[in-house]
């Protein structure tokens, strides 16, 4: 295992000259959208904490994380949530956070990091308390493997929380949607959502979490859903997507690179109302043992 260079340029370094093809971590994974290599993926990350992190840390609370707790954090992205439970779980506690790129969550402090992609490398080595992800699955090609390990690293008595979104049950990027900025929006949202199913995104995964869980052999299932409207971190969020995939949209014809700057304007004067999918909470217990 290893951890990945920090990230220093803007476009994809691997369509670079002299950019890092040969980066051993990289090398065998299949090309995600949302590559942790561009610097926007970091403006990302933090807006996913803006965005969901009070209500993340609601569940995992919910559940009775408290010092001493052994937790794994799978797909981690960046520090907010890992540094968060390393705070929780104290001196006596634990908390690895995994990545396929580890770039932005390496060097959390009480955090152990490792490059894991989850469901095709071996689980890690001791059974936790609590194994949570946010936002993961839905990325991932051998979801049901990564889901049924992540269920098998948790101890008799300790809980799975997984939070994915469902953009099939919310497409919208506008639910206002009468105005030609606020149908662009929504255009650009459609566009999106064609370029991640074309890498295997599953669309309408959240809302088949509660069922995964329970065949998984999980007790006390339970799943909630959040589902921000509008607010200055769903514009920075679209900012940040929207540059990121900029060139994907226009070389497949969804948007005209006049279109985009037009909506990048718009959205930072702070015009439209963004929404956000629905990002469904889902937790189960595995049955046997007492924890905390
Ligand atoms: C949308 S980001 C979410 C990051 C973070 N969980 C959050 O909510 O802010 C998805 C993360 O999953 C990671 N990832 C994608 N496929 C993975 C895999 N097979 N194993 C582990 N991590 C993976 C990506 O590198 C990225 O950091």
């Amino acid at each position: 295992m290893s951890t990945a260079a920090e990230p220093t340029t803007g476009r994809d370094p691997a369509s670079e000259p002299g950019g890092r093809h040969d980066e051993p971590m990289m090398a065998e994974q299949p090309r995600y959208l949302l590559d942790n290599r561009q610097v926007e993926a970091g403006r990302r990350f933090d807006t996913f904490a803006d965005l969901f992190d009070p209500w993340t840390f609601r569940h995992l609370t919910a559940v009775g994380l408290g010092p001493g707790w052994q937790v794994w954090e799978v797909g981690a992205g960046g520090r907010s949530v890992p540094a968060w439970l390393a705070g929780q779980v104290g001196a006596e506690g634990r908390v690895l956070a995994t990545d396929i790129d580890t770039r932005w969550v390496s060097g959390t402090p009480g955090v152990e990091v490792q490059q894991h992609d989850v469901g095709r490398d071996p689980p890690p080595d001791s059974p936790f308390d609590l194994v949570h992800a946010r936002l993961l699955l839905v990325h991932v090609p051998h979801r049901d493997d990564a889901l049924q390990q992540m269920a098998a690293a948790v101890k008799p008595g300790g809980w799975l929380i997984v939070e994915e979104a469902d953009p099939a049950l919310q497409p919208l990027a506008c639910l206002d949607g009468e105005e030609p900025a606020q149908q662009l929006a929504n255009r650009l949202k459609s566009g999106f959502r064609q370029l991640l199913a074309q890498r295997g995104v599953d669309l309408a995964y959240g809302r088949t979490l509660p069922r995964r869980l329970r065949e998984l052999g999980l007790v006390e299932v339970a799943a909630d859903a959040y589902f921000p409207i509008t607010g200055p971190a769903c514009d920075q969020l679209e900012l940040a997507t929207v540059e990121q995939i900029r060139d994907q949209l226009i070389a497949t014809g969804i948007a005209t690179g006049a279109e985009l700057d037009g909506h990048l304007v718009t959205v930072a004067a702070g015009e439209l109302d963004l929404a956000t999918p629905p990002l469904i909470s889902a937790w189960g217990r595995r049955p046997g043992g007492l924890i905390g």
